[in-house]
Parts: C-alpha cells; structure tokens; sequence
C-alpha cells in the first residue's frame, strides 16, 4: 500500500525501529453527525472495537456538512490512515477525497450508506436496507389485517434524505408490500403525497418531518378525519410526526413505524406512541467493518453476502449485508435491555 510522503517510509521505520515495535496500522473513521443518537454509537463501537484490535483510529464527526466531511476524509489521508470507514453525509458528495484515497491506495469501506458515483469504492457494509421496509410495510398490512379487512385506511408517508441512498431502499421496501393496496383503494393517502420525492425529509431532520406533518394534519385531518397509518422510514422522522400529532390531531393514534430504536422513540413504543421500530444493532455492524479492515489489511479474503444489489452508478460494491430485527414494545426488554444495548434506566 502506497502511503502518503507526509511520513516518508525512512521516518516511519526510523520511529517502528526506536519504539522496537511495527508501528500500528491506521483507520480513519469518518461518521456524518452526532445530532443522530445512532451515529454516536457507531462511532463509540468503532473506535472501541479497532483499538482492542490494536488500530489506530482517527474517528471525526461533520456535523452534516458535506465539505466538512470532504475535508475530515483529505486531512485523514493526509493523516497516513491505511484504510477508511465512511458513513457519508450524501452518498455522491465525496468524490474528490475518494479520488485521493485511490491515487494513494487506500481501500475505502463504506459504512452503513453507501458511497455514490466513484470506483474507489472497496466494500460496503450495511444492514439490509430493503428488508428494513419490507418490515415496516409488512407489519402495517398485518396490522390493518389489508387482506381481509374492508378499509378505506387513511395513510400518509414521511420519507428520508434523497441524499441518502438507504433512504429510496426504505422506500421502496415498505411501498413494494403496500402499494396493491394503495391501487385497490383499500390504503387511501389524503395528502395525495405518494412519490418518494413529495414525502422525502432532507437531511433526515425531525423539525423538518415535524412542520410537514403539521402542515399535512392541518390541511387534511382538521375536520376530524382519522390517520390511521403514518409510514415513517426512521426514528428521527417518526418523532417529528409523533410531536405534530401530539399538538395538532385529536383523531384516534395511528400505527406508526420507525427504526433505529433511538432512545426516545424506545420510550414512546412503551408508551403506545409509536409502534414497531427497526433494530439495526449498531454493534454487529461495527463488528463486520472491523472484521472487513483486518482481513483487508491481512491481505485475505473478505468476507460479503451480496454482490448484485449495490450499483453505486459505477460499479457494484461487494456488500456485507447485516439482519435488521423488528422492534416493538414486547420485544424491547429482550432485544434491547438483555442484549446490554441500553440500561433500564435510559428509557425511564
Ligand atoms: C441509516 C438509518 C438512520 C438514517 C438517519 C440512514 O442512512 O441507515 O439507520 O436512521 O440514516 O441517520
């Protein structure tokens, strides 16, 4: 692997020779923001996992700046990382560190979302998005009962960042299972908000699903129409929803899903105010990309489990594709607390 002249290979096995040991090898982590409680966590199992594996970890958050990111990732290279783990703000913004990180031979893993547009590209890790909606879609027909029960439901959907690739995975993975429904007439949308460009939420932001939500209940719901259904993709979307129908809507609760089982969200399953979430364990995650960087950086072979769906529009990266696991409120304490992901305490 070439490495940058930053530390010329003299230096470096002047320093490896007067420390009388090989000196580690290097991942830079780059996470997109610690707003989100799930990427505080991946960058916390990440960072605690590659160090027990003696790594050296540079881990940077970019508060949701994609040229933070840009620069976090160059400054990285810089850095003399010997492989990078990126979780990207927006999938095809990343273009010119990816190119660097080429030119210098450094494989680039890409966590979680996947890296757009660009054959630098070694290996992604994820869990596996379309299921994810799948889940979510599946649990809403079983819930209405859509294949014996007469409807017309009320539906309304609040999507993901379009910046996001996971985003149209979750879509779709939820629309593919309701939209017979939908052509049947028994899942109705008021809104007539359906396309994934009409119900995305930039940047995944909670005020943003909020002000919609209001603006949708206020315009649609005001005289007293029930929602019975509101598809959400994620938890951070799922509470903007749940804090406009707390304020503005007085009709019976809807079902609503999520993922992540965020804290707060956790807490609103308990308390009937969201009702099923995804349970993406950020720890088996970060334990396959550790596992992807050892066998990288041994030279062996790594391991993934699909090679077809992931066309980042150059080329299609070799993917690891972890379980997601529906969540509710009685499966909660076993997946979460008995697993150690959270204490009781934090969802008091
Ligand atoms: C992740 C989700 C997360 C969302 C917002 C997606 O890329 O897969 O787990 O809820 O980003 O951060």
């Amino acid at each position: 692997m070439k490495k940058l002249a930053v530390l010329t290979i003299a230096a470096a096995m002047s320093v490896a020779a007067m420390s009388g040991a090989a000196m580690a090898e290097k991942v830079g982590v780059s996470m997109p923001t610690k707003d989100l409680q799930r990427w505080n966590q991946d960058g916390d199992n990440m960072q605690k996992e590659l160090e027990a594996a003696g790594y050296e970890v540079e881990l940077q958050y970019a508060s949701n700046d994609p040229s933070t990111q840009l620069n976090q990732i160059k400054t990285m290279i810089g850095n003399g990382a010997d492989v990078l783990v990126i979780a990207a703000i927006e999938g095809d913004s990343l273009g010119e560190a990816l190119d660097m990180a080429a030119e210098y031979e450094i494989p680039v893993i890409a966590y979680d979302r996947l890296l757009m547009n660009s054959d630098a590209v070694s290996y992604y890790a994820t869990f596996d998005n379309y299921m994810v909606g799948t889940v979510q879609g599946t649990y809403v027909k079983d819930t209405l009962d859509l294949d014996n029960a007469e409807g017309p439901f009320n539906l309304e959907i609040t999507a993901g960042d379009p910046g996001d690739n996971n985003a149209g995975y979750f879509y779709q993975g939820a629309i593919d299972v309701l939209q017979p429904y939908i052509d049947e007439g028994k899942l109705v949308v008021p809104s007539g908000q359906i396309a994934f460009e009409e119900v995305a939420t930039p940047q995944w932001k909670t005020e943003t699903a909020q002000s919609r939500a209001e603006n949708i209940l206020s315009s649609f719901y005001a005289d007293g129409t029930n929602v019975d259904v509101w598809l959400c993709s994620n938890d951070s979307t799922a509470l903007g929803v749940e804090t406009a129908l707390a304020a503005n809507y007085s009709g019976e609760y809807p079902i609503i899903t999520g993922q992540d089982c965020d804290i707060e969200n956790t807490k609103n399953m308990i308390a009937g105010k969201q009702s099923m979430s995804v349970f993406k364990d950020t720890r088996t995650l970060a334990s396959q990309v550790v596992k992807m960087v050892g066998q990288i950086l041994n030279g062996e072979e790594v391991d993934v489990n699909d090679t077809e769906t992931y066309d980042n529009g150059v080329i299609v990266v070799p993917s690891y594709l972890c379980e997601p696991v529906f969540a509710d409120a009685n499966n909660y304490k076993e997946l979460l607390i008995d697993s150690g992901y959270y204490t009781e305490d934090q969802l008091q």
